[in-house]
């Protein structure tokens, strides 16, 4: 007999191995789930509603099809359990289902909704690459994205006005959470870039978050070096918010501190390096105030907070999918790019959640 099924405890282990190999098949069901419910306007209708809704309400406030009622409520029964949404009983025993602190996050004019974030990341666009990565692995294609796509994640967006509208926007609603914790009264990090009389907000994307930040700190100068093509129409706001299309291999404007948001983890180390040389160039020396700003994560290794770490894994897939050579760096692989691009000491901040802000310095 095969011993992995011999015994009552054998049976137990292979059933659990079973199931485990399910639920890994599975489970991106859980991101299609999330992507339909902001599709069919779930939870903008329980915030319309402005109390916990009954699934025939939620169906008949949502104008879904009078057959599918059941199926809605399976739907609702997967995102109770990922806690998109509350259950709860009513004193007449019907099921009412409510919001919570994640799908406030999916309501559309939520000046923080993640909606536009999770249309950019679940488009068929971003997702096809992953079905590569094994042909990737087999070949000389520089990624899972030149073997579905046939060209790199920038090319196609310059190629393609409607994906590039899709991940402009995508990373405008990433900009819009991250800036909020510098720019609000409630937050610790409010006034982190007091003192700063420049930065230059490096592949800064469509302005969003210098744009947050030249408005929460009007004595700062904020420039944004935008790729000319990537969005048209930039203007700045005439006083301390300007925009220079440029490329940041070739040259970074002038300023006190350099903000890389989101921009590393695109790159292989050998063009993180090239960045990183191109930002000290920029920038004084640390006595003169010079820094650079990276937002990104820094793998965790440590096992007691695990939950983090899987997504930020996960993340690492994505770069791995889409990029050139882009992933996520543990703390020592970062050490070895400041040190490598000529930089003295750094500090990592981690308090933004699954991201850290790094400060590196100059010598
Ligand atoms: C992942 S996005 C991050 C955007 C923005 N920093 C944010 O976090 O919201 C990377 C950005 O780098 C820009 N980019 C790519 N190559 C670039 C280059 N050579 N020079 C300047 N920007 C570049 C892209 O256009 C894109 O806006």
């Amino acid at each position: 007999m095969d011993p992995l099924i011999s015994g009552d405890d054998g049976a137990v282990e292979l059933l659990a191995a079973h199931a485990h190999i399910w639920e890994h098949i599975f489970s991106f069901h859980k991101s299609m789930a999330l992507k339909c419910a902001i599709e069919v306007g779930i939870p903008d209708a329980i915030q319309k509603h402005s109390k916990p809704v009954t699934l025939l309400e939620l169906a008949s406030i949502l104008a879904i099809h009078p057959t599918k009622a059941p199926s809605l409520g399976r739907l609702m029964r997967l995102l109770v359990h990922t806690n998109f949404f509350s259950m709860k009983k009513s004193e007449n025993g019907e099921i009412m289902f409510d919001l919570t602190i994640s799908s406030q996050l999916l309501l559309k004019d939520h000046p923080l909704s993640q909606v536009a974030f999770i249309f950019g990341m679940l488009n068929p666009i971003m997702i096809d690459p992953a079905h590569h990565l094994s042909t990737w692995l087999n070949s000389e294609a520089e990624s899972p994205f030149h073997v579905t796509h046939g060209r790199s994640i920038w090319e196609h967006a310059n190629a393609i006005s409607m994906f590039n509208d899709y991940f402009n926007q995508a990373m405008a609603s990433d900009a819009r959470f991250v800036a909020r914790f510098f720019t609000s009264n409630d937050n610790k990090i409010k006034g982190f870039f007091e003192g700063i009389k420049s930065l230059v907000d490096v592949g800064g994307g469509d302005g969003t978050m210098a744009k947050a930040i030249a408005e929460a700190y009007p004595e700062l100068k904020c420039i944004v070096l935008y790729l000319p093509h990537v969005v048209e129409g930039l203007k700045g706001n005439g006083s301390n918010l300007v925009y220079i299309g440029g490329d940041m291999f070739r040259s970074i404007p002038l300023a006190d501190a350099v903000l890389l948001k989101w921009i590393l983890h695109d790159w292989s180390d050998d063009n993180c390096i090239k960045i990183l040389e191109q930002c000290k160039e920029a920038i004084p020396d640390k006595d003169h105030g010079g820094k650079v700003i990276i937002i990104d994560i820094v793998l965790d290794n440590n096992a007691d907070k695990l939950k983090d770490s899987i997504t930020q894994i996960l993340f690492d897939m994505q770069m791995m999918s889409v990029s050139i050579g882009g992933k996520e760096r543990t703390e020592e692989e970062w050490k070895k790019l400041f040190v490598s691009a000529g930089f003295g000491d750094y500090k990592v901040l981690p308090i933004l959640g699954l991201r850290s802000i790094i400060e590196v310095y100059p010598l």
